[in-house]
């Protein structure tokens, strides 16, 4: 499978929200990714599920929603009204992560599974089969335009290997710190998904930097 592209929009200007919808949506990207925080998880405040809504209108293109929140599973039925297509949640953040996958498939979401930096791939080996992704994070959650962190390889790789030996079919998605000099080594590692704000977003023609990405 070609790997796919799911912009971070929690650097881009608000103020021209439409626009930076607009222009995702005619990009080569095949996801929105939607990162929100509540402060507590992590040490930053986002947006909710007004800001969502108003994206889900503007873009035909799957919403991929990254909860940094904790006890995420008294929110997800709104994140599903709001728009979300694929919900993931912290693996840190749920006491009952069999549970909330379980309820986020029956509102008929795909469910994802986060795990932070210091999280062994190993913990989800019981889950895994229930799960259509697992996001990676490269950095510490919380902001954009932090520093990748170079570990990551070696835990992607373990996944990659969990997921071929149960036959699964389940996603890859990294986040944090990925720029055009590390996404051909993470796709090589057996990244399925890239997320990526800052690469995007500070660059001159942010849809080129998609299309760059995409062909990575
Ligand atoms: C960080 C968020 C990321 C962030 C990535 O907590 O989950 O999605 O926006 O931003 P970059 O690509 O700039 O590291
Ligand atoms: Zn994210």
């Amino acid at each position: 499978m070609a790997h796919l592209i799911s912009p971070s929009i929690l650097t881009a200007d608000f103020g021209q929200l439409n626009q930076v919808v607009e222009m995702i949506d005619n990009s080569q990207a095949d996801w929105v990714h939607i990162d929100v925080m509540d402060g507590v998880f992590v040490p930053n405040i986002s947006f909710g599920f007004h800001i969502i809504k108003s994206i889900k209108k503007k873009t035909s293109k799957p919403l991929d929603v990254h909860l940094m929140i904790i006890q995420p599973e008294r929110y997800f039925s709104q994140f599903r009204d709001a728009g979300a297509d694929l919900l993931c949640f912290h693996y840190e953040a749920s006491q009952h992560v069999h549970r909330s996958i379980q309820a986020i498939r029956e509102l008929g979401m795909k469910a994802a599974v986060a795990i932070n930096p210091h999280t062994p791939v190993e913990l989800l080996g019981d889950i895994l089969h229930d799960l259509d992704m697992v996001l990676i994070m490269t950095v510490n959650p919380g902001y954009g335009g932090q520093a990748f962190i170079k570990h990551s390889y070696s835990k992607i790789k373990r996944l990659k290997e969990m997921i071929r030996e149960k036959n699964l079919s389940t996603l890859i998605e990294v986040d944090g710190g990925v720029d055009f000099n590390n996404a051909p080594l993470l796709i090589q590692a057996g990244t399925d998904v890239l997320v990526a704000g800052n690469t995007i977003f500070s660059a001159s023609d942010p849809e080129e930097a998609i299309l760059r990405l995409k062909t990575a």
